[in-house]
């Protein structure tokens, strides 16, 4: 699996499976057989409700634990130094390990004013040895820097809403000028049209290749992590076959053209979600 190497020195595998939204079972059975295929990144939440599931597969898996690299998120309810500590640890219990591989703090909630209390917490889980890396998701460049004024640790990732249909060239650009790796939720524009879009399917014709997998290997060439999200296991295949063709600069041109300036998701400023 080919990796990017985080600002703190640790490998992050380039691609990865979404489980939201899939239960307890769909996630064990999806990430069972993403495994299989070569899979390692695994994307879930504590506000997904499929952390046992994900755990599960995890134990059962058939490589190795160091193998595989597990994201989870801490939801908005444990906000907050101690909440924080608790919420990792019922999110470690409920999968099971010993040690998460990054942890997220989900979305700022900037009308709670907790999160770099939250951010605090964070960087002693990671002293302790029970994260390996720490990011944040949904953040804005002013919300890092607020972080690290703060508490003086810049997130390894920030994860956040990116497709040709939202592409945040700024946020990205500000990203690598600042070492953080940018992870793509919704990379496939879910609930869009985006896979039906006629440039999409020109290209995808062009290579021989679905709508999908141009979408993510825009993702890959940009240096963005995607983790799309199937529960089906002709897409999950699919969608980790994007590692033997590449677009042109033309071509990535073309999908940076599909740019509708609007999200199909929370705004880091005023999202809600506990
Ligand atoms: P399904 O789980 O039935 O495969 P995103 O990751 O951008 O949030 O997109 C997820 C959505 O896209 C889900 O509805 C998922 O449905 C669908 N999807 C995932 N992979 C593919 C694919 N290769 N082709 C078409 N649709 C896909």
């Amino acid at each position: 699996m080919m990796t990017v190497m985080l600002a703190d020195g640790r490998p992050m595998p380039r691609l990865g499976l979404g489980t939201w939204p899939m239960n307890d079972e769909e996630a064990r059975q999806a990430v069972t057989y993403a495994v299989s295929l070569g899979y390692r990144l695994i994307d879930t939440a504590a506000s997904y409700g499929n952390e046992a599931g994900v755990g599960a597969a995890v134990a059962e898996a058939s490589v190795a634990r160091e193998e595989l690299f597990v994201t989870t998120k801490l939801r908005g309810s444990h906000h907050g130094y101690d909440a924080a500590m608790r919420g990792f640890e019922e999110s470690r219990a409920r999968l099971g390990l010993d040690y998460v591989d990054l942890f997220l703090i989900h979305w700022p909630l900037p009308g709670r004013g907790l999160y770099v209390d939250t951010w605090r917490a964070f960087t002693h889980l990671r002293e302790q040895g029970l994260v390996r890396s720490i990011g944040v998701s949904n953040f804005t460049p002013g919300q890092i820097e607020r972080l690290v004024a703060e508490i003086g640790v810049w997130p390894a990732v920030n994860q956040v809403e990116l497709h040709p249909g939202f592409p945040q060239r700024e946020l990205r650009a500000w990203h690598a000028e600042h070492d953080i790796v940018t992870e793509s939720w919704s990379p496939l524009g879910a609930g869009s049209k985006l896979l039906d879009d006629p440039v999409v399917a020109d290209l995808a014709a062009a290579h021989g290749r679905t709508p999908a997998q141009v979408v993510l290997r825009w993702h890959l060439q940009l240096g963005a992590v995607p983790i799309p999200k199937s529960a089906d296991p002709e897409r999950i295949r699919q969608n980790f076959e994007v590692f033997d063709f590449s677009l042109s600069p033309d071509e990535m041109a073309r999908l940076d053209d599909l740019d509708t300036g609007g999200r199909l998701g929370g705004d880091p400023d005023t999202h809600v979600e506990l």
